[in-house]
């Protein structure tokens, strides 16, 4: 194998003009060490003599004191040296590592092969063109390798070279490496991959990786290097149509006005028709603007400034697309989700959506399946727990320009965040747009939200009891009600033993049910007051995220907090129903302070301990908050 290394006669402003133009691959290797990975990849690097000497004295020695193969060199040392290395910062859960040869350059990520690093693997695998799976040729296809082929799957990987590896163990026996290759084919028959080459190898002994050799006379395929070298992935990015997400207006003066941001896909040139979504507008692009002039054209990951021959408003967070083939728009769609948080996704609950060019919240309305990573079947569940894979339907709080992920991986993805915590909790891939539920507009009534208050000579509101089970919310609520309706006030109360007898009945205490209990009570309670009454909320609502949510749905004003904040203690001891004796018991379980928890508010407009101030100035309490707040004039 010939070598990219630099002598003193090259030409150097040529021979990196011919390295920039060299394609590049990225692949992902799939396998745990005891498949043979580090081995693999630490080979493919000491041929390709990218080690420096002093790694590779230190590689020799460590052999020599820990090596596990007599008296080759352990490439594996060398990878799980760097892997030591990696732990000891910051966590960087997936190693990329470039090297090139005459004919291509690589990038390589490496990502731990275990269950629970799942989202690691996706991570490497969401920017890969290729995976390299590795089976060992005693073991054959096991389920580590069909979970790894299911998330190269799913994150778009559309070519696989099977390594059959450790064939020096089982004697380079044709048959073995047959039926592996016969299994791994009927398995990965409906993952939708576009080529699937398998190659019989020995990567400690350095058999059909960097070269063919003579111990797999059978074999009429090239060696891995060689076929990384060669393998033809179509669908670059550079082939897609355009997609520029514009990060700024760039207007210096009046003369000037671009549009700037990195190009996603496609490749953009003077005189190309385009269109702006989510206006619709078209133009033609006039120029292509950098810091080093003017471009005759543009491709992926360039940043650059477009002017257009049209003056058209066109804002931060657009996206520019070719004219012919547009992005679609939508606020609903259909897209696998990989949950990469200790705490579960649950649907009804509020988080934001980050596209590549814009955050939006969003809800999971529907956990369509799961998927069980191993077996590929699909499984019912409410929840997705660290590292599952669901198939979910998503409702945007705006629309969003995007591509299905088969077709474009840059703007068919997104990545989930917490609202409370800004960690990324989850990455998804659209599948498709709900089209059937775009449909559904919001109607506008003439007798609207206004006209019916006024009629009602009130200001509508929602005062949101929270606390826990016999904290004293519905006693409270109870009185303010009466008091309101003595005062002429048209009210509502829901509570939460009674919603549960109807609306919700279908609904239990587990975390996930609980999100869906306070989501359809929020909405109910929005109705409430859109019908121009003041409504009252009595639940537990153990949970911040959907008690902001519920109050994220009220105009500004309209949700008023009331923590009844009596201590567990106290309700405790009061157990009106004799529920805390049973969860004591262990009869009931998830029990709000017993062992379901309870997240206090932490700026709630009204604190009531009812422990210490008697329910009757309680509702005093709470109903001179409305006076002087403006609540009940009119
Ligand atoms: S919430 O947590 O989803 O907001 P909600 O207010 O609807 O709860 O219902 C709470 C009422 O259900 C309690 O007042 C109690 O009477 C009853 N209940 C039955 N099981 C439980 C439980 N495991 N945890 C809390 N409340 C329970």
């Amino acid at each position: 194998m010939s070598v990219s290394t630099l002598t003193a006669s090259d030409d150097v402003v040529e021979y990196l003009a011919a390295h920039e133009k060299k394609s590049m691959l990225r692949f992902i290797t799939c396998g745990s060490v005891d498949d043979g990975k580090s081995t693999l990849i630490g080979r493919l690097l000491y041929d390709s003599k990218l080690l420096y000497d002093d790694q590779l004295s230190a590689l020799e020695s460590d052999t020599k004191k820990h090596g596990t193969q007599g008296d080759k060199i352990d490439f594996a040392l060398l990878v799980d040296g760097l892997a030591a290395e990696r732990e000891q910062g910051i966590t960087i859960d997936v190693a990329y590592r470039f090297f090139s040869t005459d004919k291509r350059k690589f990038i390589v990520a490496d990502t731990p092969g275990h269950e629970q690093y799942t989202r690691n693997m996706a991570t490497g695998a969401s920017t890969a063109d290729l995976a390299v799976i590795l089976i060992d040729a005693r073991k054959g296809v096991l389920t580590q390798t069909r979970r790894h082929s299911y998330i190269a799957s799913l994150l778009g990987i559309r070519h696989i070279a099977v390594a059959v590896n450790k064939m020096d163990l089982v004697g380079y026996s044709e048959g073995t490496f047959e039926k592996i290759e016969t299994d791994y084919r009927e398995f990965a028959k409906d993952l939708g991959f576009e080529s699937i080459t398998c190659i019989p190898m020995s990567a400690l002994d350095g058999v059909n990786v960097t070269g063919k050799s003579r111990e797999t006379p059978w074999y009429n395929g090239c060696a891995l290097l060689q076929f990384l070298e060669t393998v033809k992935v179509r669908g670059g990015l550079s082939e897609k149509p355009l997609r520029l997400p514009v990060q700024w207006v760039n207007r210096p003066d009046l003369d000037f006005r671009g549009f700037s941001g990195t190009i996603a896909s496609g490749v953009v040139r003077p005189g190309d028709h385009i269109v702006v979504l989510p206006s619709a507008k078209r133009s033609k692009v006039k120029s292509i603007v950098t810091m080093d002039g003017t471009l005759a054209e543009a491709t992926p990951d360039m940043a650059v400034t477009l002017t257009l021959e049209d003056e058209i408003d066109i804002s931060r967070g657009d996206v520019i697309c070719a004219g012919k083939a547009p992005a679609e728009q939508t606020d609903q769609f259909a897209a696998h989700l990989l949950w990469m948080a200790e705490d579960a996704l649950f649907p009804g609950r509020q988080y934001l959506l980050k596209t590549a060019n814009r955050i939006v919240p969003a809800t999971i309305t529907e956990l369509k399946h799961k998927v069980n990573v191993n077996t590929l079947e699909h499984l019912s569940g409410k929840t997705l727990e660290l590292n599952e894979v669901g198939f979910c339907n998503f409702n945007l709080a705006q629309p969003i320009a995007f591509d299905s992920y088969k077709d474009n991986r840059r703007t068919g993805s997104f990545i989930l965040i917490d609202k409370r915590t800004n960690a990324t909790i989850g990455a998804g891939m659209i599948d498709f747009s709900l089209r059937r539920a775009k449909n559904v507009h919001w109607q506008d009534l003439d007798v609207n939200k206004a006209a019916r208050a006024s009629a009602k000579h009130q200001r509508p509101c929602v005062l949101w009891f929270t606390g826990l089970s016999g904290s004293g919310k519905s006693t409270v609520a109870n009185l303010v009600e009466k008091r309101l309706h003595d005062l002429g006030r048209h009210t509502y109360t829901l509570d939460g033993d009674n919603v549960r007898h109807g609306l919700n009945k279908d609904l239990g205490f587990s975390d996930a049910d609980r999100v869906e209990n306070i989501r359809r009570v929020g909405e109910t309670g929005r109705l409430m007051a859109d019908a121009g009454l003041i409504v009252l909320v009595s639940f537990i609502s153990p949970f911040q995220s959907e008690r902001r949510m519920a109050r994220e749905l009220m105009e500004d004003g309209e949700f008023i907090e009331v923590y009844i904040s009596t201590p567990l203690e106290v309700c405790e001891q009061r157990d009106i129903k004799g529920l805390y004796a049973k969860a004591r018991r262990g009869e009931i379980k998830n029990f709000t302070g017993i062992d379901s928890a309870y997240e206090a508010p932490e700026l709630a407009e009204i604190d009531i301990d009812t422990s210490e101030v008697q329910a009757a100035n309680a509702a005093d309490q709470i109903v001179m908050y409305l006076k002087d707040n403006g609540y009940l004039e009119g």
